[in-house]
């Protein structure tokens, strides 16, 4: 079993005796904002399509994914969530050696490690803010054949520009460039940063439905790239990967593309106000540090007598679960990351935080453990 998650939300609320609803999850790096109006009751009056077989390879729904993203079909694959891509790639690509941009994704190394792929991490330096060096990972990239790179980065929340990482990719043509563009649609302009349109014949792009719809218990995502590496990344999805309420979902949801563009600003728009009110609440406090993020979590740096631990367990004692991400490699124990949430949740959160670094650890006799 993989286990580079973080917050277990059911583990959390067995540990309180609650139950998982009495919990504020900042843990989960999903849209607060949705689903969608109507995507719901939309899946409610399709509950019957659950007793036959959905369409095997999911023709369908990639029809619609390419009519809304103004891509040709032959470019794109649907699976069960990006995460069935991500742990196929290294297989698929016969990949003898990957290199990983860090600090990043967990799943991405877990996948190397599971094809038995040596996996080389690059790790962005923190006190440029964790943003990549470009030139580090094109010299690095030569002694790989695949590249796994998060843009925006999870958990850091580094963001690349598309014509800075076009041209990283121009600059290592035998290798083949792994673009997870998970949160992407949560950046301002984010369409004008996609590399799926691109034409760039070594970039693949990863596009998740479950963060920015908030539908990750429906697992649905979508892979781009060229038509000869498509067809051998093909011959390794599973017949019926996408199941039938994800197929019904997407069609409602890529059938709507007006609706879904507003959705879409009305999240970046919402969401870059929390952030901003959440960073400049923070700026009292010298002992959190906030790294910039265009996305929908921050990670921060904890300093002075305040852990990881100490504040994860401090801050579940008050039913809200945030990640610790001492487990990311090139990360500590000094880092969290707090997915925002909206209409005042933020605020809670925010205020039992500064309970903790007020109180410090002290009120916690066994040191913030559960
Ligand atoms: C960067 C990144 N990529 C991919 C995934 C997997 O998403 P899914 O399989 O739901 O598309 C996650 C989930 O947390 C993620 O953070």
């Amino acid at each position: 079993m993989i286990r580079g998650h973080g917050g277990n939300i059911h583990e959390l609320a067995r540990e309180l005796g609650c139950g998982p609803g009495d919990i504020i999850d900042m843990s989960s790096n999903v849209n607060p904002l949705g689903p969608p109006e109507g995507l719901v009751d939309h899946l409610r009056e399709r509950l019957d399509a659950i007793t036959s077989l959905p369409q095997v390879d999911a023709a369908g729904i990639i029809q619609s994914f390419a009519a809304y993203h103004g891509l040709p079909e032959d470019r794109i694959l649907a699976g069960n969530g990006t995460t069935q891509f991500i742990y196929a790639l290294p297989l698929a690509l016969q990949s003898r050696r990957a290199l990983i941009l860090g600090p990043t994704y967990a799943d991405y190394g877990d996948a190397c490690a599971m094809h038995e792929v040596p996996a080389h991490f690059l790790i962005a330096d923190e006190t440029r803010d964790f943003a990549p060096d470009l030139e580090a990972a094109a010299r690095k990239a030569a002694e790989a054949d695949i590249v796994f790179i998060c843009n925006p980065n999870n958990p850091t929340g580094a963001f690349i520009p598309a014509d800075d990482l076009a041209g990283l990719c121009r600059s290592r043509p035998d290798a083949l460039f792994i673009i997870d563009e998970s949160y992407l649609p949560f950046v301002d302009d984010g369409e004008s940063h996609t590399l799926a349109n691109r034409d760039l014949p070594n970039a693949i792009v990863l596009n998740s439905m479950s963060k920015i719809f908030r539908v990750p218990g429906l697992r649905i995502g979508f892979l781009t790239g060229p038509p000869p590496i498509i067809d051998r990344i093909g011959r390794y999805a599973l017949p019926w990967s996408v199941n039938a309420l994800a197929q019904a979902a997407v069609a409602f949801l890529m059938e709507n593309p007006d609706a879904q563009a507003e959705f879409i600003r009305g999240t970046r728009k919402t969401l870059a106000a929390e952030r901003r009110e959440f960073e400049s609440s923070l700026s009292g406090m010298p002992s959190i540090r906030p790294f910039p993020s265009r996305t929908s979590f921050i990670l921060l740096r904890l300093s002075g007598e305040l852990t990881a631990e100490g504040v994860c367990g401090g801050l579940a004692r008050r039913r809200i679960l945030i990640r610790d991400c001492s487990n990311f490699k090139g990360l500590s124990d000094r880092h969290i990351r707090i997915s925002l949430k909206t209409g005042g949740t933020n605020r809670v959160v925010l205020e039992a935080l500064l309970d903790i670094v007020r109180k410090g650890l002290r009120d916690d006799p066994d040191g913030g453990k559960l």
